[in-house]
């Protein structure tokens, strides 16, 4: 059976258009369809692509609704026997997200993988056509699984990957954790393990969107400098569901925000503690009010809770 690889598009920079070739931050992301994008980039051999438009947004705007129809997409096409991967073009700025959700929900015995541009589709340096053409690779590449972020030549685990530049054309880390791998002219090189497991309510989570129940409100509050706490009465009364509450350092609250958290909370709210730290993770000493995020920045923490959330509405 030939190898088939499904290419999804959501739009992003990767395809975005400018007026100029020489305009690299003027431009308007997601106006190039997937199929154009894919027209001038070599499958690997073997391989037969196929692509869909999923959503056709600057991922600043990703949402819930596009989220459930991406995730539905993924989980119908890795059941297909012919799929050996899945490539999702995506906006740089949410990607660390969407990575985190289909790992969380999906967690693919077959490679899903991310990938976008710095570059819009129109610049004179577009960093696009390599980008999709390693992630192909990466899709392909024999053993692969779970899903990945491939940028730059780099291969991210969705837990670890973090957008860490607004303009470099390398703007992906994975922090503590290090790359997954390497894609070096055409060749993935796995320096450690492909991401495995998933939410351990993913099932009763997928069932919820199946279903199109309605997605809890969670929302995260900062701490930080004179942080008094009542942005979280506004959001109480305002019916949010959860918060994730990105601490200073070692996920300290200001005295005013941990009180109006332990109202949230007393309440029903649920009530996560990240860190606005990019790298590390809380270290908790099991005593706090607040479960901390197992080592999630707050983002992320966000989807988790978003997910469990759901899965208790299933
Ligand atoms: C986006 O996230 O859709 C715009 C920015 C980018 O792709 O780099």
């Amino acid at each position: 059976m030939a190898k088939k690889i499904v290419v999804l598009g959501t739009g992003g920079t990767v395809a975005g258009r400018a007026a100029s070739r020489a305009d690299n931050i003027g431009y308007v992301a997601g106006q190039v369809a997937v199929a154009d994008l894919l027209a001038g980039v070599a499958p690997p051999a073997g391989v037969e692509v196929e692509c869909e438009q999923v959503a056709q947004i600057d991922s600043k705007d990703m949402d819930s609704q596009t989220w459930r129809r991406l995730a539905l997409r993924c989980a119908h096409w890795l059941a297909e026997p012919e799929v050996t991967g899945i490539v999702v073009t995506h906006g740089t700025d949410t990607m660390e997200e969407t990575a985190f959700f289909l790992q969380s929900l999906l967690a693919p015995a077959k490679p899903v993988v991310l990938t976008g541009a710095m570059r819009p589709a129109t610049s004179l340096a577009a960093d696009g056509p390599a980008n999709i053409a390693d992630a192909l690779r990466v899709a392909a590449a024999p053993g692969a699984r779970g899903v990945v972020v491939v940028f730059a030549g780099g291969v991210h685990g969705a837990r670890d990957v973090l957008k860490q530049h607004p303009y470099r054309i390398d703007p992906f880390v994975s922090a503590d954790a290090g790359c997954v791998g390497y894609v070096e002219e055409g060749v993935v090189r796995q320096v450690r393990a492909w991401p495995e497991g998933g939410l351990d309510v993913a099932d009763a989570a997928l069932r919820a969107m199946e279903r199109a129940t309605p997605w809890p409100r969670v929302e995260i509050v900062l701490n930080h400098a004179g942080a008094d706490g009542r942005i979280v009465s506004a959001l109480v009364g305002d019916g949010v569901q959860g918060i994730v509450a990105a601490g200073t350092g070692n996920g300290t609250l200001s005295a005013g925000l941990e009180a109006a958290l332990l109202g949230a909370q007393a309440s029903g709210v649920r009530v996560v503690r990240a860190s606005r730290c990019e790298q590390g993770r809380v270290i908790s000493h099991g005593r706090g009010p607040f479960p901390d995020s197992g080592g999630l920045t707050a983002v992320k923490a966000r989807i988790e809770l978003i997910l469990k959330l759901l899965a208790a509405a299933a």
